[in-house]
């Protein structure tokens, strides 16, 4: 509905008092998509992270990561996915207005298989046609892409697959239903994005594209560095520019993005390393990948939630050109975001008239408010959206 609808409504509706109601649902200018991903339930204790514990009001689409692809055709992934797939779209009963979207792929689903469906007309079509009924038949409002990532020989077939995807969805639509809604995780990475995507065409097609602006700085770097920084570092001694999320935004816009369908990643987890001197800055060398949390147990990152917890008793600091803090604490280091940090990249994409944001992950995020003391669920969620919604 358009906003000047959705006000005329909200004003009406103040006379029964539901205006604020009204107008916070219908009318939120910036979407923000927030990715959910199935393996959280198998954390242990207070990391097990189930659809119900995610807040209706919080996002305006949820995706579902991952699915699978059988015998061409879209599949569950666990073993309990129908359920799961039940109980996140139960949230709509509360929000009507929520969209879910189920995610297709990601880094087990492996680049070869992709590129083998999509580059044979047969498979894709298979696929494709396979999509809108399982959609509907589970409850989702559309499809999310997540092919990480195509190759040079892929670029053409994933933009015929996308093409194809979005034009079967409004075949489907004919008869009456909404139309089923489709988007991408496309790479922040200069490198992939020249080889793996035709921006200009693909984004003609979809809905929105989500770009991981995250994972920059990793252990090959063989130093300490931000994983997501907003902006270059005055005193960066990498000779890299392209790794901060405001060249991969700039450079997506100078593409052909169009600004309203690009939707810019947030994370809510760290990049974490182990220190192998007592230096302690950007830049300082390491041994490798940061200690396992306690829950997520992957070296070398951490969730936001594990973070609170090593926080404590940690040094912080901000770096002010990049506009993003980390910690260090004995011989460990984390890049992160935190309030503040995501209050500066709101601002920036609103500069930029984005889309909105999109968050990597709800279940990485606080979602139980007890590790991050100020009593609030999903505290970094609850940031973007604030950020998003103030004037
Ligand atoms: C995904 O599909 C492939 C192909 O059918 C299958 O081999 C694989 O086991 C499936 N993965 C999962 C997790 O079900």
């Amino acid at each position: 509905m358009p906003c000047s609808a959705a006000a005329s409504m909200g004003l009406r509706a103040a006379q029964t008092g539901f205006a604020v109601l009204v107008l916070l649902q219908c009318c939120s200018a910036y979407k923000l998509v927030c990715y959910y991903t199935s393996w959280s339930q198998y954390r242990e204790g207070d990391g097990s992270c189930f659809p119900d514990a995610i807040d209706h009001s919080l996002c305006t689409h949820i995706i579902y990561s991952f699915a699978n692809i059988s015998n061409n055709q879209i599949d569950t992934w666990e073993w309990n996915d129908v359920t799961l797939y039940d109980t996140l779209n139960t949230l709509k009963n509360r929000n009507p207005n929520l969209k879910t979207l189920l995610s297709v792929g990601g880094w087990n689903f492996g680049s070869q298989r992709f590129s083998k469906i999509a580059s044979n007309a047969q498979s894709r079509r298979t696929f494709i046609e396979s999509v809108p009924p399982f959609l509907r038949t589970h409850g989702f409002d559309g499809l999310d892409l997540a092919w990480l990532y195509p190759e040079r020989r892929d670029k053409q077939h994933f933009t015929t697959l996308i093409k194809e995807m979005k034009t079967e969805f409004a075949k489907e639509a004919q008869s009456g239903k909404e139309q089923l809604l489709l988007s991408a995780a496309v790479s922040a990475g200069k490198v992939t994005i020249d080889r793996g995507y035709d921006v200009a065409q693909i984004s003609q097609h979809l809905d929105f594209m989500s770009i991981m602006t995250y994972d920059f700085h990793g252990v090959w770097r063989q130093t300490t560095g931000h994983h997501s920084p907003l902006f270059r570092g005055q005193s960066d001694t990498s000779p890299d520019r392209f790794s901060n999320v405001d060249y991969a935004v700039g450079y997506m816009l100078r593409l052909g993005a169009p600004a309203n369908k690009l939707v810019m990643g947030i994370p809510t987890f760290g990049k974490s390393f182990t220190l192998a001197s007592s230096e302690t800055g950007v830049g300082a060398p390491i041994l490798g990948p940061g200690t396992p949390g306690r829950f997520t147990k992957e070296a070398g990152t951490l969730a936001y939630y594990e973070i609170c917890d090593f926080l404590h008793e940690a040094t912080v600091h901000r770096l002010l050109g990049q506009q993003v803090p980390y910690a260090t604490k004995g011989n460990q280091w984390v890049g992160y975001d935190d309030q503040e940090s995501i209050k500066r990249k709101v601002q920036y994409l609103k500069n930029r008239q984005l889309a909105g944001a999109m968050v990597w992950t709800l279940d990485l995020d606080d979602f139980q408010g007890s590790f991050c003391s100020q009593n609030l669920r999903f505290p970094l969620t609850s940031a973007i959206k604030d950020a998003l919604t103030s004037t």
